[in-house]
């Protein structure tokens, strides 16, 4: 499943680039390097990249309310226990709550993002005796079998190096009679701002290591689900054009969205230079337009 190539939409230049870095990073090890790949994401998370992060919820949070939306479209929680992974700072978590779930945990690798997940929380008038944050690794969750009724991820999928494994935790923890919905990541995900990103970035810095974002088909997040052991699965894709009032909103929508784990290898005294020409690049190219491509499949364990 963790593929060499990328097919998601892309130039077909930045198509070519992506993959011959990928060669490249097999070559050198660093493509099966998945420890790497989950510190870059969970330091990005943590904001040692970023200064956007700090400000995920406002740059980004109406835009993941969203796809939360389509996750949870037909879905009747009330009573039950809701395991959200990738949770981050608790967006989905939160609508879990006000839809009447008895008990929600928010998982994440990030502990930033889940401290944010906290503060919003604590001003609660109600609920928040009912949802916890706890730091975790998808691919390892910190749970018995069988413990929830509703286990989802949505949009940190394609942030997950070992997917197969990921998806098999999510099994291992949904009690029998109890549904999934996960949300992944397209082939058109965000394609305009990846496109700028890698244009923008000076290329010395992403040099032999992988890109960490796998956009998938339906077809493929079908298969993994039926081996995974799940059971009435259906997949739906949605997409939808995100606007923004300026290039440089656009920019830091993504900044933040992504925590700018592409900068992990940039010197900290780099950073806000590389962001700058990022940005500028934005205004340049008039990218006021960001794809959302998500493919959402619900299944049930028996
Ligand atoms: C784009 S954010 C999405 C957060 C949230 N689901 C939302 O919709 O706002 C991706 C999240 O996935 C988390 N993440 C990435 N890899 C992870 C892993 N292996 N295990 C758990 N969480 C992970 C990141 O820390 C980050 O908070």
């Amino acid at each position: 499943m963790n593929n060499l190539f990328w097919t998601g939409k892309l130039s077909s230049p930045m198509r070519i680039l992506i993959n011959s870095n990928n060669i490249l990073a097999w070559l050198t090890g660093n493509l099966r390097n998945k420890k790497a790949m989950k510190d870059r994401i969970r330091l990005g998370y943590n904001a040692t990249f970023s200064r956007h992060v700090t400000n995920y919820d406002e740059l980004a949070g109406e835009f993941q309310e969203r796809a939360a939306d389509y996750q949870f479209y037909g879905i009747d929680l009330q009573g039950k226990e809701v395991l959200d992974i990738g949770g981050g700072t608790g967006v989905a978590s939160l609508i879990a709550l006000e839809m009447g779930a008895a008990k929600v945990v928010c998982g994440d690798i990030s502990e930033y993002m889940l401290e944010r997940g906290r503060e919003k929380v604590r001003t609660l008038a109600t609920g928040s005796d009912r949802i916890e944050f706890c730091q975790l690794d998808a691919e390892s969750l910190p749970f018995n079998n069988n413990s929830f009724d509703f286990v989802m991820t949505g949009m940190a999928f394609g942030l997950f190096p070992d997917q197969k494994k990921a998806v098999k935790e999510m099994y291992r923890v949904l009690r029998p009679g109890g549904s999934v919905s996960l949300g992944a990541h397209g082939p058109e995900h965000y394609w305009e701002a990846i496109d700028t990103n890698l244009r923008a970035i000076n290329k010395k810095y992403v040099l032999g290591y992988r890109l960490d974002f796998w956009p998938r088909t339906e077809k493929q997040i079908h298969l993994l689900m039926k081996d995974a052991g799940f059971k009435d699965i259906r997949t739906n894709r949605f997409i939808w054009r995100n606007l923004f009032k300026t290039p440089t909103d656009a920019c830091d929508f993504f900044a933040a969205v992504t925590a700018n784990w592409w900068f992990a290898k940039v010197p900290e005294n780099k950073r806000e230079q590389e962001y700058k020409k990022t940005q500028k690049f934005y205004e340049r190219r008039n990218i006021i337009q960001v794809t959302d491509d998500i493919i959402v499949a619900n299944g049930m364990k028996y």
